[in-house]
């Protein structure tokens, strides 16, 4: 059967628009959260590569003002003013220095440890995967630092050549492992949620 041609505008767009999210990815993190029970009301997430601010929408809104969540970028995300349990702040997964920036934040321990993060991809399958795995496997590398026994971790990745050495490697750090394709992913995309659960 012949894909449909790409719509930017698709169904989840349009949604998003309607409800007043920033990104159409929200509805990813929602099907997610709402198969597992990664967060509840107090909780605190660490969402890596959170711009412009459609998952910390959805976080926010799951852990309520007694919770926290911080959402960190390459990019500045325009401040959620109306949710002021949400702080935001620019930096680079791959600086040095990260987790001395993270802790200026105040913010662990954390429940749940996100990435969303895609890099600019350059139209180059290998490489965009390559790229892609570079930057999951530091959000896991971050998440195992930053979880506390039980925490769970939600990552986007490319499935390519690598994929299964990625879920492997989550397998050795959660309790169990899931491999998710949300309803909102384009039908063209390559990309996958991994879902670790309960870390060791
Ligand atoms: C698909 S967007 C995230 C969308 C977000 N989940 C939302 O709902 O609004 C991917 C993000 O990853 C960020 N990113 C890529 N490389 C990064 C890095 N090295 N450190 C931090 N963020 C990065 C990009 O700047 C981009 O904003």
């Amino acid at each position: 059967m012949a894909s449909k041609p790409y719509d930017p505008k698709d169904f989840y767009f349009r949604k998003a628009h309607k409800d007043g999210l920033r990104a159409r990815s929200a509805y990813k993190i929602e099907e997610i959260l709402d198969r597992h029970r990664l967060v509840s009301t107090g909780g605190k997430v660490l969402d890596l590569g959170a711009a412009p601010g459609g998952w910390l929408q959805i976080f926010a809104k799951r852990v309520g003002p007694k919770g926290r969540v911080i959402g960190v970028d390459l990019v500045p995300i325009k401040p959620l003013t109306e949710l002021p349990w949400v702080t935001t702040a620019v930096l680079d997964i791959r600086s040095p220095t990260l987790e001395a920036e993270l802790a200026r934040l105040d913010a662990g321990p954390f429940d749940l440890v996100t990435s969303d993060m895609a890099p600019k991809t350059s139209g180059i399958k290998a490489q965009d995967e390559a790229r892609s795995l570079e930057l999951s496997e530091l959000a896991l590398t971050t998440a195992a630092r930053l979880l506390p026994k039980g925490g769970h971790f939600v990552c986007k990745v490319f499935m390519g050549g690598d994929f299964q050495d990625f879920v492997r490697a989550c397998e050795a750090i959660f309790a169990q492992t899931r491999v998710i394709r949300p309803k909102a992913t384009r039908e063209r995309s390559f990309e996958h949620y991994v879902v670790g659960l309960s870390r060791r």
